[in-house]
């Protein structure tokens, strides 16, 4: 060792000394020259990087694509710009911000763990992982993001993307059992580098996302086809085909008095779970009303969810005065103009701001 080098080391912290006994493996080296050259730095959520706004965009981008997050994002941040403003709404404050961007539940997590946060932690989004995982809604993926990404703390992660670029890289099965699950976990720690891990991270997770795709990788510009076991041998056999989703017949009967709007919150917990929708007809059910309609309208439409196709008949009844009548299920006449301050699903309020 030179006397200079021999110097630097001497005054070097303790924890940095790290990084020039434990070189990070080249998977992780060239991720991150290829994400500072190519990397999609201008999405909104990598611009004044704080925990709060992290939390909220890996949350927003868990089973969903990062061009459909961006509106959401930005209308979320703009309403609540810190943990401190989110820390007054209400749950259907945020589920009105959710309303068309699907698995409701995620809004309902957000608004648990901002609770958690105002009672328990002053308001201050936690340091720590074992903290931050014991949140609602965030698994060890999402917390080693956050962590890598909003602390700059090395932290493995394992979402859809980057379970596929690393299985095809280790030539590894990724059939999402738990032994493959763990064999993953292992890789994904042994490739997580101790220098730039924002850039790591951010990088895997565009890699998977824009060059390792699920259907035609795009082995001839990927940084790690060299060095990959898989790379241009990804056979069509292997790609899974679209799986054909059931279908669901829903019929809905929507009362209708001026510009006010009978709506119910649902409590199914398959889908659409507390969004408010009009009343949902079961075969063989009665309506909880005995009022009679003066006009009458219908409406069909087919929409898709990620695992099931609901095919919606709306009754659209046209009364002259509000009633009222006892149900189980929660209800209440909103008016049109108030919509806005309520989640509903997104083919629900189409049809109602068409009216
Ligand atoms: N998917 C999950 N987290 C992401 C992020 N921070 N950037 C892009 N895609 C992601």
């Amino acid at each position: 060792m030179n006397l200079i080098k021999a110097v630097r080391l001497l005054i070097k912290p303790n924890f940095m000394k790290n990084d020039l006994k434990q070189a990070d493996s080249l998977f992780s080296r060239k991720i991150i020259s290829w994400y500072e050259i190519g990397g999609r730095s201008d999405l909104p959520w990598r611009k004044n990087i704080t925990a709060y706004r992290v939390w909220i965009s890996e949350i927003m981008l868990q089973q969903t694509q990062v061009k459909t997050v961006i509106p959401f994002y930005k209308k979320f941040i703009k309403r609540y710009p810190s943990l401190k403003s989110l820390s007054e709404a209400t749950e259907e404050d945020v589920l009105a911000l959710w309303t068309g961007l699907g698995f409701y539940r995620r809004a309902k997590n957000i608004f648990k763990t901002k609770e958690i946060l105002k009672n328990d932690f002053k308001n201050r989004f936690p340091k720590s992982f074992k903290d931050i995982v014991s949140l609602p809604g965030i698994g060890n993926s999402t917390a080693g993001a956050i962590m890598s990404i909003a602390y700059r703390i090395p932290q493995p992660i394992l979402d859809a993307n980057v379970k596929r670029t690393l299985s095809r890289f280790e030539s590894i099965q990724n059939d999402s059992s738990s032994s493959a699950d763990k064999i993953l976990w292992q890789f994904s720690s042994k490739h997580t580098p101790q220098n730039k891990i924002f850039e790591y991270t951010q990088g895997i997770m565009d890699l998977g996302a824009t060059v390792c795709t699920p259907s035609s990788p795009s082995c001839d510009i990927c940084p790690l086809s060299k060095l990959c076991k898989s790379a241009f041998r990804v056979s069509k056999e292997k790609i899974t085909r679209k799986k054909i989703n059931p279908t669901r017949k829903i019929n809905f009967v929507l009362a209708i008095n001026k510009k006010s709007l009978l709506l119910f919150k649902k409590q199914e917990e398959t889908f659409w779970e507390s969004l408010w929708t009009p009343y949902e007809l079961e075969t063989g059910d009665k309506l909880p009303w005995n009022d009679s309609y003066k006009n009458k309208e219908e409406i069909n439409l087919i929409h898709k969810l990620s695992h099931l196709n609901l095919d919606i008949n709306i009754t659209i009844l046209y009364f002259d005065k509000k009633f009222h009548f006892k149900s189980n299920k929660e209800h209440k006449w909103i008016e049109i103009t108030d919509i806005d301050k309520y989640g509903l699903p997104k083919p629900i309020k189409s049809i109602i701001t068409n009216l």
